[in-house]
């Protein structure tokens, strides 16, 4: 299974848009406003907007941020700078699990942690998403909290970079 990422560019946006209105994205993330139109034209160093392809078929999406230097400092402005955080969904409801997610966000935890100074990753899924908790605790994420963003109510998990590397052989 190929699976790759890519950088999401202008010329997605009617495919991101399309999956904004699936079921099951909108479940995950009923309160939320990419303003795809004006955030795939803008390339803010402190984040990556990937879109992953299956033997070049797009079929999700990634974000990775730094939280500490995000603009409207959703993660709050104590957080710590040692960090990324994570934003994932498989575009098409016929795509959802067969694997493809779990390999998309190995790709993605790997390319967090290739930077050095990267210590953990974040994820906020809804408190009443049990299956991404499921989802996300299978790749070794641990739940630290339930945590209210504007009108969500999510728990946070974090993966440390040990964690990660245990359940994957990797020196830390
Ligand atoms: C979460 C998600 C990225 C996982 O990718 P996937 O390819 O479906 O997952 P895999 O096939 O690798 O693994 C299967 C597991 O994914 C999770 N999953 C599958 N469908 C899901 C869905 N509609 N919503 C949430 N989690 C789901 C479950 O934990 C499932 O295991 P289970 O069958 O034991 O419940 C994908 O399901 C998705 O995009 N869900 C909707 C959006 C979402 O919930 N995003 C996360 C928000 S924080």
């Amino acid at each position: 299974m190929a699976i790759a990422l890519r950088p999401a560019t202008p010329a997605d946006l009617g495919l991101l848009r399309h999956w904004d209105q699936q079921p099951h994205v909108v479940a995950a993330a009923p309160n939320d406003d990419w303003a795809w139109e004006i955030e795939l034209g803008r390339n803010p160093e402190w984040r990556e907007l990937l879109i992953a392809e299956l033997d070049g078929r797009p079929i999700g999406f990634i974000q990775i941020i730094d939280p500490a230097r995000e603009d409207s400092h959703y993660w709050g402005k104590d957080v710590a700078d040692d960090l990324r955080a994570i934003d994932i969904w498989i575009g098409e409801a016929d795509d959802l699990g067969r694997g493809l997610g779990t390999r998309m966000m190995e790709l993605a935890i790997e390319r967090c942690f290739s930077a050095p100074e990267v210590a953990a990753i974040l994820i906020d899924p809804l408190l009443s998403n049990t299956r991404a908790h499921r989802f996300y605790q299978r790749l070794g994420f641990r739940p630290i909290g339930a945590r209210r963003f504007g009108e969500d109510d999510c728990l946070v998990h974090r993966l440390s970079r040990e964690d990660w590397a245990q359940t994957h052989g990797l020196s830390p």
